[in-house]
């Protein structure tokens, strides 16, 4: 049975429509998942919405309707952008599905039998946005005297019964975890900051609310919901069948990894390994914490006006096209700026002047001197060092890179080769070579064929759909796709052995209008 990798996302608030930002991690997480499936791994990838707490409560009272209506209209949204971008997830959860209540009352009822909740008030500092306390001494000042989260947000003095969860106690063994698993957090920076957190000591938890009550009960305490972040958190075990055990569990628990965006990293590597240590579950092996995508620059913000719908952006570049921009573009982990001006450029000399020029110049040349059939090849020491260069791309620098979620340097490694196929169509010259040496140009038709083959396969994590299509045109079977096959020898001589004729070949990647329309 091949290697199980499980990997997610955050869950989104969908107290409003999605942004570009959520479209960022899930394209990013998909991408992992599809290039994890190439590896021959068995993937689980779960994403979706986080319902409960302070922040969808306030958005439904403002527009008149319940929190569980704001919900289910606002996550529709989010799995249409999911099922838009191409996200290949196992599981879309919601966390007012019913079995999720089940996990998070059972979560909870493990850490009380540890010892580790206990009642109490709460007094202190709340972020509704941020749905998070935060320390007196964390704050920063706002205008007009008034005080802000760390991220920037309003916060509130909250005073009420509570329930807390020992975090004081796990300060320790957290920095242990730390400094064991060096991975455990991701990229380095982000474990340096959480480190430097955790080493100035930890104060109990509030993890319960009385003021509402649009959240999960509070098992055995009549009046309390807990903590909207109790139960997001559990949703990554809810989605595998915790507590009541079963395949996938056995099977995906731990997850590999968690890809979250850079200001949840406490939720995730502080909370969540404590809860799960103090309920004894195994923890994850990785959080990852990715940067923020800024409009040419700027901060997204619905008063700047420059959040951008990733529906309509997918509608007016592609998905693809959106896709390759983002993984490309920003490095991943680091922050990283889109604009028009950007995605076009990115997308008409990337996508459709290197790749598909060379695809669709190469099939087309096929189709119409050799009828669409493939030619045996006999190669010389040009062919045989394009197919090397090729190879080290796809066989090594890109799956290396991927391997650790750097994107932009595996599909800069993919790009060279690119580069280098459409060197050789310019200094090879197939179309002179048609009048002077038909054979020879044979040979180099063959040769790209198989190189753009390779060049498809391995980028078909970031390109889906029009890595599938261009693979479908040249006949690759959809079972081998995936990097097994890119090992395998012979493929070729059996395709033409097989009678696979191309037809017309199509474009794939429409030029964009650099004029905003
Ligand atoms: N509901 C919590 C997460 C719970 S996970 C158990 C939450 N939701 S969110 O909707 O605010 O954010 C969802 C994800 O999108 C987070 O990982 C967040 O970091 C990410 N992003 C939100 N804005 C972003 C950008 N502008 N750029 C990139 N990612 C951003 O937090």
């Amino acid at each position: 049975m091949s290697e199980p990798f499980y990997v997610t996302t955050a869950i989104s608030y969908p107290n409003g429509r999605p942004h570009i930002g959520h479209a960022y991690e899930a394209i990013a997480a998909d991408a992992i998942a599809r290039f994890q499936r190439l590896m021959g791994r068995d993937v689980r990838f779960q994403t979706g919405t986080d319902e409960h707490g302070l922040k969808m409560a306030q958005a439904a009272r403002a527009r008149d309707i319940t929190p569980r209506q704001l919900a289910d209209e606002m996550s529709g949204y989010f799995k249409e952008m999911a099922d838009k971008l191409d996200i290949s997830c196992d599981r879309f959860i919601r966390t007012s599905d019913e079995d999720h209540y089940a996990a998070s009352q059972a979560i909870w009822k493990a850490m009380e039998d540890a010892g580790d909740l206990y009642l109490d008030r709460y007094e202190g500092w709340y972020s509704v946005r941020d749905e998070a306390f935060y320390d007196e001494k964390e704050l920063i000042d706002g205008e007009g005297g008034t005080k802000l989260s760390p991220q920037g947000t309003p916060v509130e003095w909250t005073v009420e019964e509570s329930w807390f969860f020992r975090l004081s106690k796990y300060q320790e063994p957290l920095l242990a975890l730390y400094r064991e698993q060096p991975d455990f957090i991701r990229p380095e920076s982000r474990r340096n900051e959480i480190a430097s957190f955790v080493s100035g000591g930890l104060n109990d938890l509030s993890v319960s609310r009385t003021s509402f009550d649009w959240g999960v009960p509070v098992p055995g305490s009549p009046g309390h919901v807990m903590y909207v972040w109790v139960d997001a958190l559990t949703n990554y075990i809810t989605g595998l069948g915790y507590p009541n055990g079963g395949d996938l569990w056995d099977r995906f628990w731990p997850a590999n990894v968690h890809i979250i965006g850079k200001d949840i990293v406490r939720f995730h590597a502080v909370y969540w390994p404590a809860f799960l240590m103090s309920a004894k579950i195994a923890l994850p092996n990785q959080v990852f914490g990715h940067g923020f995508l800024l409009n040419k620059g700027e901060k997204m913000s619905k008063s700047v006006g420059n959040v951008v719908d990733p529906i309509a952006m997918a509608d007016t570049y592609g998905v693809d096209q959106l896709r390759y921009f983002l993984l490309r573009e920003v490095s991943f982990g680091q922050d990283g700026s889109y604009s028009h001006e950007a995605i076009v450029n990115r997308s008409n000399s990337e996508l459709a002047n290197s790749f598909g020029n060379l695809a669709q110049r190469t099939l087309s040349m096929i189709f119409k001197n050799l009828n669409g059939e493939l030619p045996a090849i006999d190669r010389n020491e040009d062919d045989a060092a394009l197919v090397r260069t090729v190879a080290a791309a796809c066989l090594d620098e890109l799956p290396r890179a991927f391997e650790q979620f750097a994107f932009s340097i595996g599909i800069e490694a993919w790009m060279k080769a690119v580069f280098a196929c459409n060197q050789y169509v310019d200094a090879q010259a197939p179309w002179t070579l048609r009048k002077t040496d038909p054979d020879r140009m044979k040979v180099v038709l063959g040769v790209l064929f198989q190189a753009i083959r390779d060049l498809a396969i391995a980028i078909s994590p970031i390109i889906p759909t029009s890595a599938g299509k261009l693979l479908d045109q040249m006949g690759i079977a959809a079972d081998a796709r995936d990097f097994a096959a890119l090992e395998r020898q012979g493929w070729y001589d059996e395709l033409r052995a097989s009678g696979f004729v191309l037809t017309q070949p199509s474009g794939l990647f429409p030029r964009l209008e650099l004029e905003e329309a």
